[in-house]
């Protein structure tokens, strides 16, 4: 599959939810990560291709914007090179994290993200991070919450995972694994 002409998201595009202030004070606006999207179909559904080269924001691993969906549409993500890490966060109406929990994965597996989770992706490797996603074809992503609250409510770092303290109550990290093979109902999507 050829891949040209990426939507590319710069450091300034993110520059409110990166944990490294003080880098950031500093940093050029470095080219983060290359989006290229609607590659195939499957009826409603788009495929796309994310690519994160290895880098670091300060003490931060490199990681995507993350967003939610609105309420009914899940995603499904398959790490075609590399390692990444998926964070998934559910809020309640009053914007508390009620349930927040990270996947890691590596080329061939896949990633279920739950309807009604906003999700963020890391590149926490040596190597670029290649990943593709299934997703329903007709929803604008929502970016507020994050970007409200400068990031997830966990930040992955040098020295580990941080709790973003923008945010009140944050439950433990839980940690889950990824699936092996492609999920045999994909009724979580659209
Ligand atoms: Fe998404």
């Amino acid at each position: 599959m050829k891949l040209e002409n990426p939507d590319v998201r710069y450091l300034k595009d993110i520059e409110n939810v990166v944990f490294d202030k003080e880098w950031l004070k500093e940093a050029p606006n470095i080219e983060l990560y290359y989006m290229y999207r609607n590659l195939e179909r499957r009826g409603s559904l788009r495929y796309d291709i994310t690519v994160i080269p290895a880098q670091m924001l300060g003490s931060e691993f490199v990681k995507t914007k993350g967003h939610y969906h609105p309420k009914q549409y899940g995603e499904l993500y398959i790490v075609l090179e590399g390692e990444a890490i998926y964070l998934m966060q559910k809020v309640n109406e009053e914007n508390e994290v009620v349930d927040i929990y990270a996947v890691e994965a590596k080329k061939g597996n896949y990633v279920v993200i739950p309807k009604d989770y906003g999700h963020i992706t890391i590149n926490p490797g040596p190597e670029s991070l290649k990943m593709a996603n299934w997703v329903y074809d007709g929803f604008q992503s929502n970016y507020s919450l994050i970007e409200e609250k400068g990031g997830a409510a966990y930040f992955y770092t040098i020295n580990g995972w941080i709790k973003n303290d923008k945010y009140s109550n944050v439950p433990d990290l839980r940690f889950e694994v990824p699936e092996v093979e492609e999920p045999k109902d994909l009724s979580f999507l659209n």
